[in-house]
């Protein structure tokens, strides 16, 4: 089952210039910071209320992240849904025709599997689930 929305996303060029940005906007002065290997991305992320927003720059130009970046600029990449388990659910939804980026769980920030829907079958959304380990 997909519960609450768990984070969003946010793509861009430079974590520092996105740090002093959204800590001024949100009176932020401390920021979770982590680097993904598996998905090529340094991130920056704090919480409001339930909800992480995650600052995203990529480690790499060829990574996803930096794909988008080339292509899209910067803003929102992505929202994420919490669930009890990404593989069922990512079975779930294969079975109801959505098609998918991931085929299973994978590693992702604050060290929880994660796997994302591919935009084409969600209406242009990129949707990541997610699930604590
Ligand atoms: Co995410």
């Amino acid at each position: 089952m997909i519960r609450n929305i768990n984070h969003i996303g946010i793509a861009t060029h430079n974590l520092e210039t996105a740090m002093n940005l959204y800590g001024k906007i949100f009176g932020i002065t401390e920021f979770h910071r982590e680097r993904v290997e598996a998905q090529k991305v340094d991130i920056a992320s704090f919480r409001i209320g339930n909800v992480l927003i995650e600052l995203t720059a990529p480690t790499s130009p060829d990574s996803p992240i930096g794909k988008f970046l080339d292509k899209r600029g910067e803003g929102i990449h992505h929202i994420a849904f919490s669930t009890d388990n990404v593989d069922v659910e990512l079975a779930r939804l294969e079975n109801e025709g959505i098609a998918l980026i991931n085929h299973s769980a994978q590693a992702g920030a604050h060290d929880m599997l994660i796997g994302f829907l591919h935009p084409k079958s969600t209406g242009g959304v990129l949707m990541e689930l997610c699930q604590n380990r």
